[in-house]
């Protein structure tokens, strides 16, 4: 049945909207009096000016200069706020899965992993929290001076998350924004925003008016007048750096904005020469090209040792065509309908670029087109003028460069605009030990003999250059969305 979403949280109350909608569709077709076509789920309030500035004036006042309910509410009642949410989200479980695979298109494990990922995370978060009230309460002495150490909240925090994880990703922000006290507006992304419907009630009947404030519609028309008010104190966006610099931009003091901000990524897995092969083809097929390569943490360029580079091409090829391709919901599928419509174009014209350039596709079936899909291309020799080394690809195409010295991938890295983290491939000590010093100044994280990725969630997710600014992980996002501040008082 299609989900006819109407209402939007703002201050504690759920409105019904009469104005315009937009229908929501699901990338996976149906066929509908004998044609196939994108499939309909649904639709939601094409929310405006009006509507935005109301929820945020909500979540200012709720702040109130730090002296509203919610920065000033007891921490166990805080926290009893968040476990409430927390009961009434698990209750939804099996709608968001569902919806999960119709939205974005993500298979069932990994759907249902989505979900469980995010309660464990909202549960873990709030034990962290509860570390760090333990340990505020100390007293600290030094210089004649007693210090009792504080973590306070920031204020208002507009956050948005990505399609990819349309529910995980969006509460790695907003649900330890809120525990430390902040308020906050939140826009679903644009594909995954269906499956927040279930928990719109939720959000209402745990948290106090106005701390959470939820809005549907077009970015631009959501978040912009939103940021022009400049009663943002924290810009909170998962996806891309060209969102959050134009966002960036409106707010009148963009100074003094703070940002928690993930964005692009190109990890590249350097092969050594003495790697185990298979190992490095299997983590490189998870890395490359789970959920069609549609992750921040994909593995988007691979560097080959030239000496080993036919043989693990080989491999690696034959792996992305023993793939298999199928709706979400089919038992054993990695490879899906991919949720942006336009997604398959950019993809094949990465390839048409590569091709033009010199490089050839290494699988069968790479760029094989069905609906929504594009089987995923595997692409060599690729050189740095071709678009598909340049780009963040974001999806299912894979270029494969080979090196002779390591200062090749080295230099590579250091020119590079990104720095979130890199797969390193090989056995011998000697030379992976110096390699993982160099390599850690470049990105946050080196994963060695394994693919790139985010989890586990305790563990500080971040990058250098334009990957990213502050850190996210159950213990660090605490950090990002407070500040530390203390009540000092002199031996006298
Ligand atoms: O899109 C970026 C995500 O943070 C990737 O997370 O490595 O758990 O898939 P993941």
């Amino acid at each position: 049945e299609p989900i006819e979403q109407r209402n939007y949280l703002i201050n504690g109350k759920l409105f019904n909207w009469k104005g315009e909608t937009a229908d929501v569709f699901s990338s996976i077709q149906t066929e509908v009096n004998g044609e196939r076509k994108p499939t309909r789920l649904g639709s939601i309030p094409s929310l405006g000016e009006e509507e935005s500035l109301a929820a945020v004036d909500a979540a200012h006042q709720a702040y109130e200069r730090g002296q509203g309910l919610w920065p000033t509410m007891n921490v166990a009642a805080r926290i009893k706020c968040m476990e409430t949410f927390v009961e009434k989200m698990k209750e939804k479980r099996e709608l968001i899965v569902k919806l999960l695979m119709w939205e974005i298109g993500k298979n069932y494990p990994d759907s249902q992993k989505e979900f469980d990922r995010t309660v464990e995370y909202i549960i873990d978060t709030i034990e962290d929290y509860k570390t760090m009230d333990r340990e505020s309460a100390k007293f600290y002495k030094e210089g004649g001076i007693h210090a009792h150490i504080r973590r306070g909240p920031l204020g208002v925090v507009l956050c948005l998350g990505p399609y990819n994880y349309p529910l995980n990703e969006t509460f790695c922000l907003l649900i330890p924004a809120l525990i430390m006290g902040n308020t906050a507006v939140f826009k679903p992304a644009k594909h995954g925003v269906l499956l927040i419907t279930p928990l719109l009630e939720a959000f209402q009947e745990s948290f106090p008016a106005g701390v959470v404030n939820i809005l549907f519609g077009r970015g631009r028309a959501v978040a912009t007048p939103i940021m022009k008010t400049g009663k943002v104190d924290v810009l909170a966006l998962i996806g891309h750096s060209s969102s959050a610099n134009a966002l960036q931009a409106l707010h009148p003091k963009q100074n003094r904005l703070r940002l928690v901000l993930g964005l692009e990524a190109k990890n590249p897995a350097i092969i050594l020469p003495d790697a185990d092969l298979d190992l490095a083809v299997s983590e490189c097929i998870a890395g490359t090209l789970s959920f069609n390569g549609q992750r921040c943490t994909a593995l988007k360029v691979i560097y080959v040792h030239e000496n080993i580079a036919e043989t693990f091409n080989r491999k690696y090829a034959e792996a992305v065509d023993a793939l298999k391709f199928g709706l979400p919901w089919e038992d054993g599928v990695n490879l899906t309908p991919l949720p942006e419509p336009s997604k398959p174009d950019y993809i094949q014209a990465l390839i048409d670029d590569a091709q033009a350039k010199g490089a050839e596709i290494l699988n069968e079936k790479g760029g094989e087109r069905y609906e929504n899909f594009i089987w995923p291309a595997v692409l060599f020799p690729v050189t740095k003028d071709m678009n598909v080394y340049k780009e963040e690809q974001f999806g299912p195409v894979v270029p494969v460069l080979t090196f002779k010295h390591i200062d090749e991938p080295l230099d590579d890295m250091a020119e590079s605009n990104y720095g979130q983290q890199v797969s390193l491939f090989g056995k011998d000590v000697k030379t992976l030990a110096p390699l993982i010093d160099t390599l850690v100044n470049l990105v946050c994280r080196v994963n060695l003999n394994s693919s790139c990725q985010r989890g586990p969630d305790v563990y500080p997710f971040t990058g250098r250059k334009d990957s990213a600014v502050s850190t996210l992980s159950v213990h660090d996002a605490l950090r990002s969305f407070s500040i530390r501040t203390f009540v000092a008082s002199k031996d006298n």
